[in-house]
């Protein structure tokens, strides 16, 4: 089902990549892509569903990876930190490896 609404939040997003990428995974950039792009389907809920599928931090990277590319891929591994630092710190809280949330791990919680 490739929708118009699917290639409105595509062109949203290519728009949103122009931007510059941040040193560290900046969660607050992250929000923005995730509701330009994955809002369509899923709100809040299948995030806090219990029990969720992704038990990891790792694991929440795997799937907006695997979402991504659903949609016709686009992001940069620098927007898929983003949007997993957002998730992960909104609700999944995991442990963030250093080398991701840098300083910017305050932020997420
Ligand atoms: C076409 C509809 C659709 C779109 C668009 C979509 N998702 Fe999902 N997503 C689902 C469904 C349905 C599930 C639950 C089934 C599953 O586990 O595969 C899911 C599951 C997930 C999960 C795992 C939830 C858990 O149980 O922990 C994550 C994380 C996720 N999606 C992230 C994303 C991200 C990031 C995007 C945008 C790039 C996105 N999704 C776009 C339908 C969608």
């Amino acid at each position: 089902m490739r929708s118009a609404r699917i290639r409105l939040a595509l062109a949203l997003l290519a728009a949103t990549s122009m931007t510059q990428a941040a040193p560290a995974a900046d969660p607050v950039r992250g929000k923005t892509l995730y509701e330009t792009r994955c809002w369509i389907c899923h709100e809040t809920s299948v995030h806090s569903r219990s029990p969720r599928s992704a038990k990891t931090f790792e694991d929440v990277r795997g799937f907006v990876a695997r979402w991504d590319k659903e949609l016709g891929g686009g992001w940069s591994p620098e927007d898929i930190d983003d949007v997993t630092v957002f998730l992960n710190g909104t609700y999944y809280r995991y442990p963030c490896p250093a080398s991701v949330c840098k300083a910017n791990q305050a932020l997420a919680r």
